[in-house]
């Protein structure tokens, strides 16, 4: 049994969840749930990441405190993923008690092993805010193409990166006012003097090829010391012994994931040191997008290391989302909030499903085409999956008083087979969904399903139900029906960690109280109760009343 320790990135606790995020969620989520499904003991961790000028603005703008509002973003962040059924075993958050003393504890031992330095630098400041002015709080003149209001960091026409002390004609967002230059004493982290231990943990396997390869040019550029502190004011945790500095929110983030999982662990009685501690022989597994690898690959294992903790057993990097080809939109109401979708459509499992048959293990972008996602959830899910009890289920129920055949009573090679063809692909399942290959094991079982309503078509078993006096044609009928259920309630079984609601509904129709172990596959039922639609279809209204509701001119 293998013992892991998974997260998904933490989401910010200024903004709402988004489709773009859930891509990440449901691909863990689904992850997580096979792997229990196959009778791993696995933790699933997240939590709100909750520092940092945005918060702390924010606040201020709605009249709260920080803490208010964080309070009230993880209420709604633990909400959405409720509704979209990621099954979290802590959410927990980067403002806690347990993050505090952990990353006060991961600074002291950094600094015992000579890896932080005090390093003058300057820096915007406002001086109508009395404050320090991050870079994307900076706007200016871009000094290569001459580009208006362009951020403190990168020109979004032009594409060049500089410093915000390069702009021309530099504002601060938050005044209006021209800023001033000033100096202060940051923290830094030495990066730079960590790339052997880097250079080889990368090659141990834990990252994607492209990831890799990334990491690659990373080290030829050369690895710069990384920032770790901010002046006050700042919404975070500030510096042991240094009055006024406070971490910057990327070095508690990630200890996030060791505060979550060290609440969790007090509460269900597991060693928080065997997950964390060096030597450690947990898997580790973090899931994130491609735009935070720096911080993953880079950042948290050399902090991790060298305040004497375990590193990553895998980084998982995935893509972003596209919605109808394009980048998601606030003008064009394809920035799509999580909880419209809920209000709109209902039923998380739609988008589960579809995030399903189209991701795979590598950071290329997904596209999430709207028409697209009407049709294929309608045809595979409701057109196929769903058809197959719709069909058959009626006559178990009025000619066999809702008892089943067992697949050991089947008389003919094709309900064998077509059963027995199910079974065995077990193994290629499992390995395809814990490889991540999700649209490979999607189209896999898709197969199997219209297999299923291939045999249904050929074998018409409402021909044979109206010759309802004769005994062979009956017991054929009763076979047919009896294979194509069975059938169907292996393909939830695999199904389950991607449509964990509908599957559910299916074992209560087959009288079992969950689908939650591969054990189940070789249970047999023996009757089913009375057929509920399980699953309709989404509308087309549905979809632009969403669209309407995201739409912001
Ligand atoms: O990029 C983000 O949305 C960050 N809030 C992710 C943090 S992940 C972890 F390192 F904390
Ligand atoms: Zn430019």
């Amino acid at each position: 049994m293998r013992k892991i320790l998974t997260t998904s990135a933490l989401p910010y606790a200024n903004g709402s969840i988004h489709l773009g995020h859930l891509v990440e969620y449901i691909q863990t989520d689904i992850w997580v749930r096979y792997q229990r499904l196959a009778g791993n003991e696995v933790h699933y961790i997240c939590a709100d990441d909750t520092h940092g000028t945005p918060v702390m603005l924010r606040a201020e703008k709605e009249g709260i405190t920080p803490e208010e509002l964080v309070d009230k973003v993880h209420k709604e962040h633990s909400q959405d993923f409720h509704d979209f059924n990621i099954s979290f075993d802590n959410f927990y958050s980067t403002n806690s008690d347990e993050n505090k003393m952990l990353s006060e504890s991961m600074y002291e031992s950094l600094k015992e092993n000579k890896k932080i330095e005090i390093k003058e630098i300057e820096q915007f400041f406002d001086e109508q805010k009395n404050m320090f002015l991050p870079d994307r709080f900076i706007k200016g003149t871009c000094p290569k193409c001459n580009a208006k209001d362009q951020y403190g960091d990168s020109c979004e026409v032009c594409g060049t990166t500089y410093n915000p002390t390069d702009l021309i004609d530099a504002y601060s967002v938050l005044s209006g006012e021209k800023p001033v230059r000033r100096k202060t004493d940051h923290y830094f982290f030495k990066l730079s003097e960590c790339s052997d231990f880097l250079e080889q943990w990368t090659q141990s396997d834990t990252l994607q090829t492209e990831a890799s390869n990334k990491l690659q040019e990373w080290f030829s550029a050369g690895l710069n010391d990384w920032d770790i502190s901010r002046d006050a004011p700042y919404f975070g945790f500030e510096i042991p012994g240094a009055p006024g500095k406070y971490f910057y929110v990327w070095l508690d983030a990630p200890i996030g994931y060791m505060a979550s999982f060290m609440n969790y662990a007090k509460n269900n009685e597991l060693s928080y040191d065997d997950f964390w501690k060096k030597g450690s022989d947990a898997e580790l597994i973090h899931f994130i997008g491609k735009d935070i690898l720096y911080f993953h690959a880079l950042f948290w294992p050399a902090t991790l290391n060298f305040s004497d903790h375990r590193t990553p057993s895998k980084i998982f990097a995935h893509g972003f989302l596209t919605v109808n080809g394009e980048k998601m939109s606030k003008s064009r109401g394809t920035f799509i909030t999580a909880r419209s979708y809920i209000e709109c459509l209902k039923n998380p499992e739609y988008l589960r499903y579809y995030y399903f048959s189209k991701l795979n293990d590598s950071m290329e972008d997904i596209d999430l085409n709207l028409d697209d996602f009407i049709a294929k959830v309608n045809s595979d899910l409701v057109g196929k999956l769903v058809n197959i009890p719709s069909r058959t289920s009626g006559f178990i129920s009025k000619f066999f008083n809702n008892m089943i055949m067992s697949s050991e009573s089947f008389q003919t090679t094709e309900a064998k087979n077509l059963h027995g063809g199910i079974l065995k692909i077990k193994d290629e399942v499992m390995k395809l969904f814990d490889q991540r290959q999700f649209s490979k094991a999607s189209r896999l079982l898709i197969s199997h399903v219209e297999s299923v309503n291939e045999y249904v078509n050929n074998k018409e078993p409402w021909v044979l139900a109206k010759n309802e006096s004769n005994h062979n044609e009956k017991s054929a009928l009763h076979e047919i029906c009896s294979a194509s259920l069975m059938s169907f309630r292996l393909l939830s079984i695999y199904l389950s960690p991607v449509l964990p609601e509908l599957t559910g509904k299916v074992a209560e129709f087959f009288n079992e109280e969950d689908f939650l172990s591969f054990d189940r596959l070789i249970n047999e039922p023996i009757s089913i109760n009375k057929y509920e639609h399980l699953l309709k279809r989404i509308e087309q209204n549905d979809i632009d009343l969403m669209i309407k509701k995201n739409t912001q001119i």
